[in-house]
Parts: structure tokens; C-alpha cells; sequence
């Protein structure tokens, strides 16, 4: 862990991200630059304002007068209804367009804080603090914000990227396992999708080590940083970090319309990366030892989602409502090596259903096996 802070440029030094040891001091240096007057709304939820609030205001004077939101924790939040409760609050509270959000807690907080601030009285500025291993490594950092409608993953959005992002590992403390493990699954896409090392690295490490947990976010968040600042709009290199996730977003609307258990967003990409391997390994683009040695690291780490051979249909029907596509055809990043992801794939609906039987023969397999 480095020992003072660091600042990764991210689109140069307007948008900086702070990882390290000294990132909430950098964040209280810049809450002081404000002027007098300024309003600071901290965003969070039950969860994040209980235990990382008190932390951030013992350490920072700059925000003995802000005000606290705050939203019901999970996926459910990131909703118009949700959206429309926090503009009212602002409205009534009379918050100006000089006011800035500041964003605590995981990807649903950061998500839903972005675009709230992106869009009230046409623009407040914002701050995301990330509290989860999704927020840090991957949600909080690039400047995408939105929010779901009618069961559609991040149907409404904007670009909206935050003043600053301040990641302070040591909140990773309180949070439990199947969460971090919901973050490792974003730490192991951008080693396969951008970099070998990285993914090898991830593979290896001791997750339950803050300090070998902090040199693998500030990698990953280097990654993306990368990446978004050659292609903010997702027009290109972008792509490619929706590796696992055409199929994974599939799979998590499935999960919650569907009565199953309800999948994390990582958990579905985690999923979605061991389907869309096996397709780029039938495409031949990838090899096939690289497809096994993916599948078997990825496979034990999360809760089988048991599949029938009759959801195949509604899921493909799902990634046909995602926003990534265009022009009518399913197109997706693909894997060309581990390391090196492919983008704008043409696949079909045939390919796209014999994929998630791979995973469903999967894990009907590992279970007749693994049976007491
Ligand atoms: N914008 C992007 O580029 C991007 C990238 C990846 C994921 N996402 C989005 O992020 C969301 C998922 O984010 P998430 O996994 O962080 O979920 P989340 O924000 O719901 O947090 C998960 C749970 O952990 C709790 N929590 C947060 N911080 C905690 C802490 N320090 N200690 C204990 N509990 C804590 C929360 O209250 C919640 O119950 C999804 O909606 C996904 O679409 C966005
Ligand atoms: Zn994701």
C-alpha cells in the first residue's frame, strides 16, 4: 500500500482518483478549497452511513456541516422513484447549483449519486467515495452513472464524471465476504480482458490481505483509468470492458425477475465471463487451455446458479435488450488470449443460447460430482 496518497490521472488532474493511505486527507484538502457557502449533501445507505460516515467526519472538518441522505441499501435503489425522493430532498432543503453530492458507499450509491447529480437543476457537482471492491476497483472510476427501468440494467444514464474519487481501502474492513468476492470478479475481467499479469496476479493474491488488496485495486483502477481516458463514450478500447457482461447482465435480470436466488452484479459477470470464455474458445479466437484454466479458477469461487434448459430463450431475449447493442445484431467482447479482449463480435442468438448451456452443463456436472 503506498504510503502517502496517490493520485492516478484520470482525463488529467480535473477528475483525479486518490488511492492510498492519504486519500480522505486529499479529499478534505479539496472540500476546503470551496468557498464559504458551499453545500455538501453526503449520498449513502443505511449500511455505508453507519459504519464509514463517522470515519469521514472525524477526519474531515470540511464536512461538519453537510447534510446526510440517505437511500435503502441495494440494487432496488438505483431507481426514477429513488432519484425522484433525492431531488426533492435537495429541492426542499434548497440546495443551489453550487451544491456538491458527495457519494458514499458502493456501486448502487455512486451509480445512482452521478446521475442525480448529473441531471438536478442541470448539473451539481459530485464526489464519489467508494465503500465496496465493486466501487473501488471498477464503479466508482470512469464516470458512468444511471440507474434501472423495467428490470433493464442501467437503462438510463449519463457520462457524469465526479470531481474526485477518494478510495480509502481500510472501508473494505466491514465487508463481508460474498461481497468482496462480488468485486474480485471486476478485478479478474480487467486482467483478462487488459493484462495477463494482472489477472494472474488476482488469481494468486491473498484476498483477505488489505495490503495485497490495495496494490490490486490501485492496478485494476490504473486498467480502467487507461482505457476511459483514450474512450469516455464507449466507442472503442471502452468495449472491452463489458467483457462477461453482455451475458452477465443477462443472467442478473434473469436472476431478478425469475424468483431464483437474486445474483450480485460481479456474480453474474463472474458467470457471464465463463460463458462468453467458452464462446470465444468456439469461435476460435481463444485456446482452449486458456478457456479451462478461466472456467476452473472462476467456477468455485461463486455459488452455482442453477439454470433449465427452458430459460435459455428468455435470457438471449434479455441481452437483445441490451444497450450495447446496435443495428439489431448481438455484438460482444470476446477473448482473443487471456490478457486481450476483442470487441464488436457479431454473435448469434443460436451461439449466445449454447453458451449458457455450457455453463448449465457445467454446473449440473461439478454438483453430480461433487455429491456427497
Ligand atoms: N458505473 C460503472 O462503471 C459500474 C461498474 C461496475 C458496477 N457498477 C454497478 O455497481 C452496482 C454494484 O455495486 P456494489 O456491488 O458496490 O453494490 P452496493 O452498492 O449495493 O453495495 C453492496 C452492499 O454492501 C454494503 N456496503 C457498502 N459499503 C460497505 C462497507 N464498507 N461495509 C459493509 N457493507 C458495505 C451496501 O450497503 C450494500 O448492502 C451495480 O448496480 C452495478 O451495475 C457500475
Ligand atoms: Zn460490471
Amino acid at each position: 500500500m503506498p504510503k502517502r496518497a496517490r493520485p492516478v490521472e484520470l482525463w488529467a488532474a480535473e477528475h483525479p482518483v486518490y488511492v492510498g493511505a492519504g486519500s480522505l486527507a486529499a479529499l478534505g484538502a479539496r472540500l476546503k478549497q470551496e468557498p464559504e457557502g458551499v453545500r455538501v449533501f453526503v449520498l449513502g445507505d443505511e449500511n455505508t452511513l453507519r459504519l464509514c460516515l463517522p470515519e469521514l467526519l472525524g477526519q474531515l472538518d470540511g464536512l461538519r456541516n453537510s447534510s446526510t441522505i440517505e437511500v435503502p441499501s441495494g440494487e432496488q435503489s438505483k431507481s426514477l422513484e429513488t432519484c425522484r425522493a433525492v431531488w426533492e430532498h435537495l429541492l426542499t432543503a434548497e440546495a443551489d447549483r453550487s451544491a456538491v453530492l458527495l457519494n458514499l458507499g458502493g456501486g448502487v450509491v455512486t451509480d445512482l449519486g452521478g446521475f442525480i447529480a448529473g441531471a438536478y437543476k442541470r448539473g451539481i457537482r459530485c464526489l464519489h467515495v467508494p465503500t465496496t471492491l465493486m466501487g473501488m476497483c471498477d464503479a466508482a472510476i470512469g464516470g458512468k452513472s444511471g440507474i434501472d427501468l423495467g428490470g433493464v440494467k442501467n437503462a438510463i444514464g449519463s457520462f457524469e464524471p465526479p470531481m474526485g474519487v477518494y478510495v480509502h481501502v481500510p472501508f473494505l474492513r466491514t465487508l463481508g465476504k460474498r461481497e468482496l468476492l462480488n468485486g474480485v470478479a471486476e478485478m479478474i475481467k480487467h486482467g483478462l480482458a487488459l493484462d495477463a499479469d494482472h489477472w494472474n496476479d488476482v488469481r494468486t493474491a491473498p484476498l483477505h490481505d488489505m495490503d495485497a488488496l490495495a496494490g490490486l485495486i490501485l492496478r485494476s483502477i490504473t486498467l480502467k483509468a487507461e482505457v476511459v481516458t483514450k474512450d469516455m463514450h464507449e466507442n472503442g478500447d471502452r468495449k472491452k470492458l463489458n467483457f462477461g457482461h453482455t451475458i452477465g447482465h443477462a443472467l442478473e435480470a434473469h436472476s431478478w425477475e425469475s424468483g431464483q436466488r437474486t445474483l450480485l452484479h460481479g456474480e453474474a459477470v463472474a458467470l457471464g465471463m465463463i460463458a462468453e470464455s467458452w464462446l470465444s474458445w468456439k469461435r476460435g479466437l481463444l485456446d482452449r487451455a486458456s478457456m479451462e484454466l478461466i472456467s476452473e479458477h472462476i467456477l468455485p469461487l461463486y455459488k452455482p446458479y442453477p439454470l433449465m434448459a427452458s430459460d435459455h430463450h428468455r435470457i438471449v431475449a434479455l441481452m437483445r435488450n441490451d444497450k450495447k447493442n446496435r443495428e439489431g445484431g448481438i455484438r460482444i467482447t470476446l477473448l482473443k488470449s487471456i490478457g486481450e479482449a476483442v470487441v464488436d463480435v457479431e454473435v448469434t442468438s443460436t451461439q449466445l443460447s449454447e453458451a449458457i448451456e455450457h455453463y448449465r452443463h457445467l454446473v449440473a456436472h461439478n454438483a453430480l460430482h461433487n455429491r456427497p
